[in-house]
């Protein structure tokens, strides 16, 4: 598969507060990857990173083929600037039930369909999509989980809802605190390879403080 986008030790600062810390990661042509971590992790500022919207303080995010189009959509605005709709996103506005009055009337549903039907209809080398899903009831997830795994280029998501996580990312990017943990595979298999890492962690945990036990003891024995 072929290699778009790499990050080379990317750290990221807003007003003295570390978000990250030389960060490395790689994103392959193809790729559906879910960001995930808890609020204030850094996923939109990932985001925002990639897009080149935002200036790493260290490090670099180098682009690896030329001209990649890059389209986002941001997390949660009002704002809808629609002025070259295209067959494309007609079609999908219909699909997807959003009425065609203005954007400021519709349910908050509605807007985010159609700020979605927006940024497909841009057939994007790499679409990146910030909390797709917040607004949307089953329906209207699946019909997305749909047109994601038709999509064409490459899709980099953040999303807290694990079921469609599950359905569509090949790779989880977890934020860490100011690490970024990468790993292939979905959601459930990430869920399994963690809860695996924690039990070897506790299990080294274990066996250190017996380790320390055991030399206290044998201190004390000495001292005695
Ligand atoms: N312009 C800014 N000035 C100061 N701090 C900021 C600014 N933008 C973001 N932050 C802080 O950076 C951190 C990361 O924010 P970010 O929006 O990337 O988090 P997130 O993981 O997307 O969270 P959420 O799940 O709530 O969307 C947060 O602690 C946030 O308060
Ligand atoms: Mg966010």
């Amino acid at each position: 598969m072929k290699e778009l986008i790499k990050l080379h030790n990317v750290s990221y600062e807003i007003q003295n507060y570390k978000v990250f810390e030389g960060i490395n990661a790689s994103i392959q042509q193809g790729d559906i990857i879910g960001i995930i971590g808890k609020n204030g992790a850094g996923k939109s500022t990932l985001l925002t990173l990639i897009s080149n919207d935002l200036v790493p303080t260290q490090g670099h995010i180098q682009f690896l083929q030329n001209d990649l189009n890059v389209v986002r959509l941001e997390q949660e605005t009002e704002s809808h600037i629609s002025n070259d709709v295209n067959a494309f996103e007609v079609e999908l506005l219909e699909k997807w039930h959003v009425p065609s009055h203005d954007f400021g009337l519709l349910s908050g549903g509605e807007k985010l369909k159609a700020r979605l039907a927006n940024v497909f209809a841009k057939n994007a080398d790499i679409l990146m999509l910030d909390e797709p899903t917040n607004h949307l009831d089953e329906r209207s997830t699946e019909l997305l989980i749909e047109q994601i795994k038709h999509y064409k280029g490459t899709i980099i998501l953040v999303s807290h809802d694990r079921y469609f996580l599950d359905t569509i990312a090949t790779k989880i990017w977890s934020i860490e605190g100011d690490q970024l943990i990468e790993h292939k595979g979905n959601y459930s298999s990430y869920f399994k390879n963690r809860e695996h890492r924690r039990h070897t962690q506790q299990r080294e945990y274990e066996k250190q403080k017996k380790k320390v036990e055991l030399v206290e003891e044998q201190i004390s024995e000495l001292t005695s």
